[in-house]
């Protein structure tokens, strides 16, 4: 298990809904940034993608160096990226604090997630909703953190796929100790008990948060919903 400071202060703060910054306003990012800090989230859930993994590209080293000079929360980069072992230092020097790679993006899994540990990191592993669990089972002792995508990587705003809540209950049940669960993909206030309640621990949120005015409210709505699941 890593021993890095914002990890284990993740770990310690959950369950907790991590904003995905894919639909923020990047003109305002100090602004947008403020508001998140404002509405009391524990990390930043940010999603890399490019345009060969999947179909669509985001952003990469300059904005999670941006946003590590702008705070001092968790910074979960999600990689959806193909063969990400070409760039796991950089990502380390950007500043990142767990880094999750999709396992179907390369041949090597296992020691991609050392190479993440190996720098002081929390690993952390993804899988699509097509993918099974059989897929991941070997690499778990490898993992700080599970990824259970509930859309296909890609895009912010689809509808949540309930293969989720199986693979969550069963990783819920085989996890070692420490491990930290995270569902990722159309988790709003209709879906977010039954991740709550199928095991997850981390709930990355977009649309449901960044598709309103007011993320306080937003957030703090999410959370009760998971103090009652
Ligand atoms: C999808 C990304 C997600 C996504 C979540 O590939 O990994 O983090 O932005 O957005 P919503 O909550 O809108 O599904
Ligand atoms: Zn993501």
């Amino acid at each position: 298990m890593t021993q890095n400071r914002r990890v284990h202060r993740l770990r310690s703060a959950s369950p907790a809904v991590l904003p995905s910054l894919l639909m923020c306003d990047f003109g305002n990012l100090e602004r947008e940034l403020m508001r998140l800090e404002g509405a009391g989230v524990e990390a930043l859930h940010l999603d890399v993608m490019d345009g060969s993994f999947v179909p669509n590209l985001t952003y990469g080293f300059p904005i999670i160096e941006a946003l590590r000079r702008l705070t001092d929360l968790p910074l979960d980069v999600h990689l959806m990226i193909d063969h990400p072992e070409r760039y796991i230092n950089h990502f380390a020097h950007a500043g990142a604090d767990l880094i999750t790679i999709h396992v179907e993006a390369t041949e090597q899994p296992g020691e991609v997630l050392n190479q993440i540990r190996s720098l002081g990191l929390g690993s952390g592993l993804a899988l699509n909703p097509d993918t099974p669990l059989t897929r991941i089972e070997r690499f778990l002792d490898q993992c700080d953190l599970v990824l259970v995508m509930s859309v296909n990587a890609g895009f912010g705003g689809q509808k949540f796929n309930t293969i989720a809540l199986e693979k969550l209950r069963r990783l819920n049940e085989i996890r070692p100790a420490g491990m930290m669960l995270e569902v990722d993909g159309g988790v709003n206030s209709s879906t977010i008990a039954s991740c709550a309640a199928a095991g997850a621990d981390l709930f990355v949120v977009g649309s449901a948060i960044f598709g309103q005015d007011n993320y306080t409210a937003a957030v703090h709505g999410l959370n009760e919903l998971l103090q009652t699941a």
